[in-house]
């Protein structure tokens, strides 16, 4: 219940709402608890004594009641659904809001499939049961309490049939409840696992087919398809249960008062109509405790995913700015790495991807960075936006340690073509100018140009205007590199980060692009990760990683004198004139 509870606050917003749902539902309860006295007078007093305008007035009576009922039955739907509906929009906005704020590092944890089940799935769960309450919160323990009074009332010699079958009834919820809890939790968890299989399919269907695994695939969503089910099945299967267990309850009740009425009525001590208004009672009081249980698995179920829904609430960002941090910055680009070392669980440096790294960048350089796959070149320059905080030394811009730096003020300042290109669906404009939306289009266009992207976006038939994504075209790995350089230069940011991202880029383009950035050196400084020498040849500075540390730095032209690591690099790629095209 715990975690249910902290998702009431979402519901504060609505109270009016919630709290005139529950009130309209009391007078369907007050017309029902009417009914059966009414029944009662229409028996006893109307056919039993054949007095006929009675029974027409009373059954007029019963119908006007029952239009009242409904009105507040259906008023108290309304209501319930527009609380239900905003506490759950505002809900998924709250964890999508949170999402925003995490740390790379929180994103390594909580899978992609997990967070789609909470944002989705597991606010459902959470709606239902509050829809459940708002039906019946007022409803189900007022028509309990108020049909058992009715009932002593009515017949008070019968009294002791609910007080028997009620406690009945009561063992069979807690035993159903009890066993079905911990399964809702496995039913949710398992749910994650087939948005994770799903998510991941989706995004690499090209790949699956590529490997004709379809069939592997397939096979592997099926066996989390088929566990979900036989976990929801065995759910289900508890509940049920609940089903028949009260109907028995519910039959004894009108056994025994059949029984015990019938006794009761040959002695004269009670009359036909009492009978009747008293099993009405006792089957409203029975029944409303069904009701009750039934919420109450509702609630266990929604706090299994209220407690999934909380974990992501009250998760941390790693990576927090310090209350007093700078917000006001405009850098001048001098970039320095003192001592890092930096490993991604927090470690001991035993575990280190990077190991007492020094490194400086003048304002205006262009700094590479060489080094084979894993040795450590994309860890290094995603310590200075601060994507993770180093374990031990420190990361400066312009003499500031980065942690001292409010973290949007940081990253304004860097512009990152990351190793991996995501674009998003829309224009080529809007995902050139995505990190600044009020950006002209001669910004737009100067910043395509640098990038080399101009020529082949105006060749596109819709220009800077065509749509990429699901309903647009698809651009090869080195045009979406290119677009994202214009991304990252558009920023006009201090330092630019280029993150292997001429990759995919035929080796004369980037060349050009390679002079361009050199006509814009002095505007920024630039981190160059590279893995072929031809596009660090004429850099200020070169560095060679290996194994997380720096084993070699300087020119090009020094470090092929000094350098044997240097010079065996250069010499696969470029020694015997073949280019190596990575
Ligand atoms: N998010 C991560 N969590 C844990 N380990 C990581 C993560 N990213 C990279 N690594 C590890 O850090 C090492 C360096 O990776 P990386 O910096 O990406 O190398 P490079 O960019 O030079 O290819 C590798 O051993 C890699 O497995
Ligand atoms: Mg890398």
């Amino acid at each position: 219940m715990r975690s249910a509870l902290k998702l009431a606050k979402f519901v504060r917003p609505y109270w009016k709402w919630a709290a005139l749902a529950p009130l309209l539902m009391l007078l369907e309860v007050i017309m029902d608890l009417m009914q059966p006295r009414l029944i009662q007078r229409i028996i006893d007093q109307g056919i039993q004594q054949l007095n006929m305008p009675l029974i027409v007035q009373t059954g007029l009576l019963m119908m006007g009641l029952a239009i009242v009922g409904a009105f507040g039955g259906a008023s108290n739907g309304v209501f319930a659904v527009k609380t239900v509906q905003a506490f759950g929009a505002d809900l998924r906005e709250a964890l999508f809001q949170k999402v925003q704020t995490l740390s790379f590092s929180n994103l390594d944890d909580l899978e992609t499939g997990q967070l789609i089940t909470r944002l989705t799935n597991d606010v459902t769960q959470v709606q239902e049961a509050l829809q459940t309450l708002l039906r019946i919160l007022i409803r189900a323990p007022l028509l309990l309490i108020g049909s058992l009074v009715m009932a002593i009332v009515t017949s008070p010699q019968l009294v002791f049939l609910p007080l028997v079958l009620m406690p009945l009834e009561l063992v069979i919820v807690v035993l159903i409840v009890r066993r079905a809890t911990p399964m809702f939790g496995r039913v949710q968890d398992q749910l994650d696992a087939l948005n994770e299989v799903m998510q991941e399919n989706l995004a690499g269907v090209r790949v699956v087919k590529a490997f004709v695994r379809g069939a592997y695939e397939e096979a592997r969503f099926g066996r989390t398809n088929d566990e979900l089910m036989a976990r929801t099945i065995k759910v289900a299967r508890t509940i049920v249960l609940a089903m028949p267990f009260m109907m028995i309850t519910l039959n004894l009740g009108i056994a025994g008062v059949l029984w015990f009425g019938g006794v009761n009525v040959t002695q004269g001590n009670m009359e036909v109509g009492q009978i009747v208004a008293f099993a009405n009672y006792l089957l409203t009081t029975l029944f409303s405790l069904v009701m009750v249980s039934m919420l109450v698995v509702q609630v266990a179920r929604a706090e299994a995913s209220a407690v999934r829904i909380d974990e992501v609430l009250e998760s941390e960002a790693a990576i927090q700015d310090r209350p007093d941090a700078l917000t006001e910055l405009s850098p001048r680009g001098y970039v320095a790495f003192q001592s890092v070392t930096f490993s991604y669980n927090g470690g001991s440096d035993g575990d280190a991807v990077l190991k007492g790294v020094n490194l400086v960048a003048e304002p205006g350089q262009t700094v590479a960075i060489l080094g084979s796959t894993g040795s450590g070149k994309s860890s290094l320059v995603h310590l200075l936006p601060r994507f993770y905080d180093v374990s031990e030394g420190r990361v400066t811009l312009d003499g500031i340690d980065v942690r001292d730096i409010d973290g949007a003020t940081l990253r304004r300042s860097i512009g990152l073509a990351m190793q991996e290109t995501v674009l998003f669906s829309g224009t080529i404009r809007d995902n050139i100018r995505y990190g600044r939306p009020d950006a002209t289009d001669q910004e737009v266009i100067a910043a395509a140009q640098a990038a080399q992207a101009h020529d082949f976006i105006v060749a596109l038939p819709e220009g800077y205007d065509t749509a990429l994504g699901q309903r647009g075209v698809n651009l090869s790995g080195g045009q979406k590199q290119r677009i994202a350089i214009a991304r990252a230069l558009l920023l006009q940011p201090a330092v630019l980060i280029l993150d292997d991202s001429t990759s995919s880029v035929d080796v004369e383009t980037e060349a050009r692009i390679q002079t361009a950035l050199e006509n814009l050196a002095g505007e920024h400084t630039c981190l160059m990760v590279a893995q072929r020498v031809s596009s660090v040849l004429n850099a200020d500075k070169i560095v060679v990683l290996d194994g997380g540390r720096i084993v070699a730095e300087g020119t090009h032209d020094e470090l092929m004198v000094a350098s044997s690591i240097y010079r065996e690099i250069y010499d696969s790629q470029l020694g015997n004139g073949v280019v190596n095209h990575g």
